[in-house]
C-alpha cells in the first residue's frame, strides 16, 4: 500500500485541470482497497479523509484542490463467466479501459456494446451514470455488478433492477452516491448481432464508407468515426463530453417553444414527454465557439466545454453557469449537469 501526498490530478482528469489531491493512492485488488479504506478510517478524527474514486476522470470537474484521498481504480481482468444459447456472460474488472474492452467483445465477435465505441474512461464508471450513445446505453447489455461498500467493507451484488438505471442515470449517482466502490460489472452480449444502425448519422456513414455487409467492425467504425468528426479528442483538447444533460419538457411547452423557434430540436419519448437537444439550445443562445481565457464551448458541438491549456475548474464552472442562466432566460428551460462536480 502506498498512499502519495500532493499529487498533481492533472494527467488523471480529461479537462486537463491543474488541481492537487491531499493524498492519493491506486488499488489493483479489492484487499488493497480494503487495506487503503481502512488505513483511512484508522487516522484519527482530524485527519480521516474524505474519499474520490476515480476511474478515467473522463466525467468529473475538479473546481479545486481534493482535500482528501482519491484512490485510483485499477482493478483488471475481462472473463467469460458462462453462456446459453443466445449469450455470453463476461465480467470484467472496474479499471479496465471501456474502448478497449469493446474492442475485444469486437474480436470475440461479442454483439452489444460496438455502438459505445470510444467512449473514454473505464469500465468501473459505465453503470454510475449508464453511458449511452447512437441509440444503446448500457443497460442494455448489463447484467450484474460487484459492488464494495465503503463503511461495511463488503462485497455487494446488484442486478440489473437493484441499479434503477435511468437517461445518464443510476443509484450510485444519487441515492448511494459516494458509498460504494464498483469493483467489476458483467456484462450479458449477444452472440449473435442484432445491429440498432438507425440512430443519427449511423447509417449514411456506413453508405460513405461503401460497406456492403452489416458487421461488429464496420458499426464500431462509423460510430468512431461520427464521434471523431465531431467531439474533441479530450489528448488534445481538454473536456468531459456533454457538460449537460438533454432535458426532458412537457410536449405543451414543447408546442409553445417550437411555434416560438420552428428549428428547434426535440425528440418524442415514450411517455409524452419530449427531450430537447441541449447543444441546439446553447448554440441559440450563441455560445458555440465562445471562449474566454482558456475554458471554452466547443465550435462543433455546443454542448461540449473545453479548456484550451490552463482554465481552472472555476473557470469552466462559471462559464457552465452563465450558458445555464442564459438558457433559462431565453427558454425557459432548466439544464441539469451531467459531468461530476468535484
Ligand atoms: P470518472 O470520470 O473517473 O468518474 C466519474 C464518476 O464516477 C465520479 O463521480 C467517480 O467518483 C465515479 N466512479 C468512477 N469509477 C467508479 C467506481 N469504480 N466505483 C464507484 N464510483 C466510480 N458518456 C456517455 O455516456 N456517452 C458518451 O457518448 C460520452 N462521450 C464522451 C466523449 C468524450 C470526449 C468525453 C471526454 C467523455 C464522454 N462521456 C460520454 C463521459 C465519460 O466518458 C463517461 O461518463 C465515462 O463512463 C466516465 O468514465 P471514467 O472512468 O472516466 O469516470
Ligand atoms: N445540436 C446543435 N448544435 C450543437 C450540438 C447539437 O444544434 O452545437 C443539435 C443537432 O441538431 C443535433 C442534435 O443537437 O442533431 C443532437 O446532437 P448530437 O447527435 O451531437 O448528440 P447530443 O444530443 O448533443 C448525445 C449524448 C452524447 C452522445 C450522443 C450520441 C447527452 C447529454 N449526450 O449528445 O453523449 O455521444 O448523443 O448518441 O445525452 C456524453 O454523455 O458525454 C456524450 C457525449
Amino acid at each position: 500500500m502506498k498512499v502519495q501526498h500532493d499529487i498533481s490530478l492533472k494527467q488523471y482528469n480529461t479537462f486537463g485541470i491543474e488541481a492537487k489531491a491531499k493524498s492519493f493512492a491506486g488499488f489493483e485488488t479489492t484487499d488493497e482497497l480494503a487495506e487503503l479504506l481502512e488505513y483511512n478510517e484508522n487516522q484519527n478524527s482530524s485527519h480521516q479523509q474524505k474519499i474520490l474514486i476515480l476511474g478515467g476522470g473522463s466525467n468529473i470537474l475538479l473546481k479545486k484542490d481534493f482535500n482528501g484521498l482519491v484512490l485510483k481504480n485499477n482493478l483488471l481482468g475481462i472473463h467469460e463467466v458462462k453462456e446459453d444459447g443466445q449469450h455470453v456472460y463476461v465480467q470484467v474488472g472496474a479499471g479496465e479501459v471501456w474502448h478497449r474492452f469493446v474492442l475485444h467483445c469486437i474480436d470475440k465477435g461479442w454483439a452489444g456494446v460496438e455502438n459505445l465505441s470510444l467512449i473514454p474512461g473505464n469500465v468501473g464508471a459505465s453503470p454510475m451514470q449508464n453511458i449511452g450513445a447512437y441509440g444503446v446505453e448500457i443497460k442494455d447489455v448489463f447484467y450484474s455488478l460487484e459492488a464494495f461498500h465503503v463503511k461495511d467493507k463488503k462485497n455487494i451484488h446488484f442486478s440489473l433492477n437493484d441499479c434503477e438505471f435511468g437517461y445518464r442515470e443510476s443509484v450510485f449517482k444519487r441515492k448511494y452516491k459516494d458509498e460504494f466502490v464498483i469493483t467489476n460489472v458483467t456484462y450479458r452480449l449477444n452472440k449473435v448481432p442484432d445491429f440498432n444502425i438507425s440512430y443519427g448519422a449511423i447509417k449514411q456513414e456506413l453508405e460513405k464508407m461503401a460497406v456492403t455487409d452489416l458487421s461488429l467492425q464496420a458499426v464500431s467504425q462509423a460510430v468512431i468515426n461520427i464521434r471523431s468528426s465531431k467531439l474533441p479528442n479530450p489528448d488534445v483538447i481538454g473536456n468531459a463530453g456533454s457538460f449537460f444533460k438533454n432535458p426532458e419538457i412537457e410536449n405543451l411547452k414543447f408546442k409553445s417553444l417550437k411555434e416560438q423557434y420552428p428549428a428547434i430540436v426535440g425528440y418524442d419519448l415514450p411517455n409524452g414527454n419530449v427531450k430537447l437537444a441541449a447543444g441546439w439550445l446553447i448554440e441559440h443562445c450563441g455560445w458555440k465557439g465562445y471562449r474566454k481565457a482558456d475554458a471554452g464551448c466547443h465550435e462543433k458541438q455546443a454542448l461540449v466545454l473545453v479548456n484550451y491549456g490552463n482554465a481552472t475548474g472555476e473557470e469552466i464552472y462559471n462559464l457552465s453557469e452563465e450558458i445555464l442562466q442564459s438558457v433559462k432566460r431565453k427558454f425557459d428551460v432548466l439544464l441539469e449537469r451531467e459531468v461530476n462536480i468535484v
